[in-house]
């Protein structure tokens, strides 16, 4: 069965220190000692110790080494390893070893490789070339994990299970014929009969009404430049999450079934721009939440970094959560690999724990001298320890051990006041490439309101659309084009009961079969916005002549979007409007409008303002929604605030700018780095890529 059945939460479990050690933030990365000589091993745990290193993920990728033949174990080296870690006090976060089947098992079983939408064949000489629903490769698999649990079951040093490794990563979509059948159960699971299908994908258009679950394929290749049903693409999408899921699952399942105490994970991949998984859907399905994250280049780098850490503790539901993988430095997977400014390795690492995460790992452990990521940086660079990155992995175990010592251990994230919400199934839907125009995706929209925001000294709380966003004094729904019937019916709700919302353009177009909701836009929650639209007007260049923005009232310009906005409710109030040529037909049109509903307000944003325009018109915006007083921090600075028990704060302060700020201290220094303490020790000076973190406890 490939649909998923067990949608219920799983209840949260994190990994516990070693026997006679102290709870600690979790320090360390992926360890390949496989890829080395044995006589490496004890340098990297002499290493290891002195950086303050505490966990490692080991065997990720190590099945051709532990199962070389079929139903052959070798676990004479894994036994080594993570018994020299365990005695020097660094526990072992294991790999269910499943990620990357070996080359005798493929050549055995070339049907377990998955197809491509043309019926190509991903072979190996990678990774992750397996298909989710192939019954032949989930026996293999989950003969692994038993074996492995098995053979780890009663070991000390195993603190957790890290089940596969990104899954998606690189086998996100199979069209292959299991593929077809896991589809095709996973419809009937979900729709009941063909003829509910055919409604939800509205098959009469064009001449696709089926009359039997049979007749469902993958979306194959149609033709260049055709379009492919977009009912069938979303559930597609859909169920690939899912199919994945359920694979994850069964291998969950066979690990808990022999070792039901051990903790168990799965590493993610939440950014601002990868909605391979449905995220928050799997953040249900493991006992704690972990993530993999890659800093973006450039002008965005802390921004997206915080923006993606927050979604994660949002996914993790506040609970703490893991940082699997970062890097120290470069990648080696974009076209350029840009290294990490000095003080960014701690930075970074930084921030993720200061918006929730109680572990902070990296890929990986010693940069490999040999394989496709020979040039991805490491906690030990293959210049060796004498060098810069080694030194900062050493300080920020040292800063994380401090933490941990002031007591940051069971602190949460502060909940903000505004909540930027983020769903990925409107990212997915508005993929489709039939669309107003292909420069709007979902998944920009709430980034620029995140950064928007801490432009006017608001850090919001990213949260998923099936999260508790309506506990937030405000929510800013952002391009959410899909809303149910029931996420409209909440947010009427939320609003009517004296909630404040922001919903902009390209919100609750569409229900979540992706059937637009009619009569004007947006149409589920005309009422709640007060404004009605009639049609879109975007904007581009890619013909001469065309118009690509338009100038609002506020000072302010719209690109790529402006919805037609014809008419607005009784009572509502008209913050901007467009200035146009007259015969465009948008001169004095409204742009932003206020609308009162129940207790709660409104503002709608008709357009797209990016960033800046965003960050000029929120003055209004938030005083129109009775918020003027939502900021709460210094612009130039990103400021997160953990609580812990009995009023004790961690005030986490980050540099945004590329100058030198100075900000007041909330308290007692912790650890900082980049800053200089100045006045009469009660301010701090933080250079560029520089934080500090500061401690008040409630008698203070
Ligand atoms: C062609 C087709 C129509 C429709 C239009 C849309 O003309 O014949 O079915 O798809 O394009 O522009
Ligand atoms: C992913 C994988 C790792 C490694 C890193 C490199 O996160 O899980 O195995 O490939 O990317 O950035």
């Amino acid at each position: 069965m490939t649909r998923t059945t067990s949608s219920a939460r799983r209840e949260f479990r994190w990994p516990q220190p070693l026997a006679g050690n102290k709870p600690r933030i979790w320090y360390g990365g992926d360890y390949n000692p496989d890829q080395w000589p044995e006589d490496v091993w004890d340098d990297d745990i002499r290493l290891m110790k002195q950086a303050h290193v505490n966990f490692v993920s080991l065997g990720i990728f190590s099945w051709a080494n532990i199962e070389p033949e079929e139903g052959v174990w070798n676990f004479a080296w894994l036994d080594r390893i993570i018994d020299k870690l365990g005695k020097a006090g660094i526990a072992v976060d294991l790999a269910s070893a499943t990620a990357s089947p070996p080359p005798w098992l493929t050549s055995a079983h070339p049907e377990v490789l998955w197809q491509d939408y043309r019926g190509d064949t991903c072979w190996p000489g990678a990774r992750q070339h397996w298909r989710p629903t192939s019954p032949i490769f989930r026996d293999y698999a989950l003969k692994l994990c038993r074996a492995m649990a098995e053979h780890y079951k009663d070991n000390p040093y195993v603190v957790a299970w890290h089940v596969g490794n990104e899954y998606g990563c690189h086998n996100r979509f199979d069209y292959s014929d299991d593929a077809m059948r896991a589809f095709q159960e996973w419809c009937r699971e979900r729709y009941g009969t063909i003829d509910a299908v055919n409604d939800a994908w509205g098959t009469d258009f064009w001449s696709q009404r089926m009359t039997d679950f049979s007749q469902i394929i993958p979306p194959r290749f149609i033709g260049d430049g055709n379009f492919m049903n977009p009912g069938k693409l979303l559930d597609f999408k859909r169920f690939s999450s899912d199919a994945l899921k359920a694979f994850y699952e069964a291998e969950r399942d066979a690990l808990a079934e022999i070792t039901p105490d051990m903790p168990l994970t799965t590493n993610f991949m939440v950014s601002a721009s990868n909605s391979v998984m449905n995220y928050d859907d799997w953040g249900s399905a493991v006992d704690f939440v972990s993530n993999d994250h890659y800093f973006t280049p450039g002008e965005a780098h802390l921004d997206e970094m915080a923006y993606a850490a927050s979604l994660t503790d949002g996914i993790a539901r506040k609970n703490p959560w893991w940082l699997m993988e970062n890097s120290t430095s470069a990648v080696n997977w974009r076209p350029i690999n840009y290294r990490k400014e000095p003080g960014q390795t701690v930075r970074d690492a930084m921030v993720h724990v200061a918006m929730g995460a109680d572990a902070v790992g990296f890929f990986q452990w010693r940069q490999s001298r040999a394989g496709a990521e020979k040039f991805h940086s490491s906690m030990v660079p293959l210049a060796g320890e004498d060098s810069q990155v080694y030194r900062d992995v050493c300080a920020l175990g040292r800063d994380l051990d401090r933490l941990a010592d002031a007591g940051l251990l069971g602190s949460r994230v502060e909940r903000a006041k505004v909540a930027v919400v983020f769903d990925y199934e409107s990212q997915w839907a508005t993929e489709h490439t039939a669309t107003p125009t292909q420069q709007v995706r979902h998944w920009t929209e709430p980034l620029d309101w995140f950064r928007a925001l801490l432009d006017v000294g608001v850090t919001a709380d990213v949260v998923p659309v099936r999260g508790d966003w309506d506990k937030y004094d405000v929510v800013v729904l952002p391009s959410v084009y899909l809303l149910s019937e029931a996420d409209s019916e909440r947010l009427r709700t939320y609003v009517n009961g004296g909630g404040r919302a922001i919903v902009t353009y390209a919100t609750g177009i569409s229900d979540e079969r992706d059937h637009i909701w009619l009569g004007g836009f947006p149409g589920s929650i005309r009422d709640v916005v007060g404004v009605r639209v009639e049609e879109f007007a975007p904007l581009g260049d890619d013909f001469p002549g065309t118009q690509s923005s338009v100038e609002l009232s506020n000072g302010t310009a719209a690109h790529d979007w402006v919805d037609v906005i014809t008419s607005v409710a009784d009572g509502a109030r008209v913050l901007a409007t467009y200035e146009d040529d007259p015969w465009t037909g948008l001169d004095g049109m409204p742009a932003i409008v206020a609308n009162e509903f129940g207790k709660g307000r409104t503002a709608y944003v008709g357009c797209r303002l990016g960033r800046d325009g965003l960050a000029a018109s929120l003055p209004d915006v938030l005083d129109a929604l009775g918020v003027a007083d939502a900021a709460d921090a210094d612009a130039k600075v990103l400021r997160v605030v953990r609580e812990g028990e009995a009023g004790k704060r961690f005030a986490f302060l980050f540099n945004r700018t590329r100058g030198k700020v100075t900000v007041p201290l909330d308290g007692e220094l912790v650890i900082s780095s980049k800053t200089a303490v100045v006045g009469d020790g009660d301010a701090a000076e933080i250079e560029p890529n520089g934080f500090v973190v500061a401690r008040s406890l409630p008698t203070d």
